[in-house]
């Protein structure tokens, strides 16, 4: 496919060679963002940095992988701060700030907005979340993660056993994920879920349609032997009242326990975060932190690599890295 100048907005777009690409690209992205080397490929460019929803992840994140390439970032935080509260389409928004900036990243609470606002841009646009629907960046990281992960074990991504669990129907990180994982060969989803909260059918039909083994079952016992668990928060913001949320809450907390009766010695167990930590939920327990298997965090730093070479390929810099390097001058015990 071709990245120059393309909006990123579902992971529908990729094929395995793009994904394999954007995750090369990535890779190449260690050094600025451990901070060995830094990188002003970009310098004298604008990333607008639209959030319509709360976010902490993939807002800082798509804001510090832009200034480590040497951009300068913009943000707009929350609908009220915008004149989209008087009435502005998103059409009209997208036309006036993509004359602002080079690039724009977007997170909205409605369905298909984040495409809606792109085609009334100038510029590339990438899709940091859209409701229920999709969150193709943090599918693209949840991708390089597993696979960072599994070459500990000398595995990649095909032929791997995943488990996905908790709130399936409303988590779109789940739903991008499963459409890249689509991509791979021979892969076994088991997809833990209350029954009210199971994975989409048209998800479910794009692994189906890959030939993948899929299992749907709503008990974590003899269900989590897998080599990575992706659990999952309750979308409390998606639906109707925070009492029908807590109907769900709860269901299926990770802790030590469980995971040692029920996982394998090896378990990679991933979270897109937040976590729920509040008590009558605590979905992934702190007794786990201390658990070498737990990628959680290294999953979120990972983002910053993933929108860096998203940034770079959209922006067609991706083979001037080296061109724009330069020596680290301050101290950093990231470089160590
Ligand atoms: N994973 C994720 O999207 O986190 P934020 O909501 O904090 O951006």
């Amino acid at each position: 496919m071709k990245f120059q100048g393309s909006h990123i907005l579902s992971v529908s777009q990729f094929d395995r060679d793009a994904v394999t690409r954007i995750l090369d690209v990535a890779k190449r992205m260690i050094p600025y963002a451990s901070r060995q080397k830094q990188c002003h490929v970009l310098q004298g460019a604008i990333l607008n940095n639209l959030f319509f929803e709360p976010s902490t992840r993939t807002r800082v994140s798509f804001g510090t992988a832009f200034q480590l390439l040497g951009g300068f970032v913009h943000e707009t935080v929350g609908q009220e701060s915008s004149s989209l509260t008087k009435g502005e389409s998103l059409v009209d928004t997208a036309r006036v700030i993509s004359g602002y900036a080079d690039i724009i990243a977007m997170r909205h609470p409605t369905m298909h907005s984040v495409a809606e606002f792109a085609s009334g841009s100038s510029v590339p646009v990438i899709n940091g979340g859209d409701g229920a629907n999709e969150h193709p960046t943090q599918a693209l990281l949840d991708l390089f993660t597993i696979d960072a992960e599994m070459s500990r074990f000398g595995q990649g991504i095909d032929n791997l056993n995943i488990c996905l669990m908790g709130d399936l129907k409303h988590g779109r990180t789940v739903h991008s994920l499963s459409k890249l994982l689509s991509l791979y060969d021979n892969v076994h989803l088991t997809l833990v879920s209350p029954k009210e909260l199971q994975m989409p059918d048209h998800v479910v039909s794009i692994l189906d349609d890959a030939g993948h083994k899929v299992t749907i079952t709503d008990t974590m016992a003899g269900n989590l032997k897998s080599d990575v668990l992706y659990q999952t928060r309750i979308q409390e913001e998606r639906f109707s009242s925070k009492a029908e949320a807590d109907l769900y809450r709860g269901h299926f907390s990770l802790n030590k326990a469980v995971y040692e009766q029920h996982c394998k010695d090896n378990t990679v167990i991933m979270h897109p975060l937040p976590r729920d930590s509040r008590p009558e939920a605590n979905e992934l327990s702190v007794d786990l932190d201390d658990n070498v298997n737990l990628a959680i965090f290294r999953q979120a730093q990972n983002g910053v690599l993933v929108r860096m070479a998203l940034f770079a390929l959209a922006l067609g810099v991706e083979d001037k890295l080296s061109q724009y390097e330069r020596d680290v001058t301050w101290y950093s015990n990231k470089a160590k």
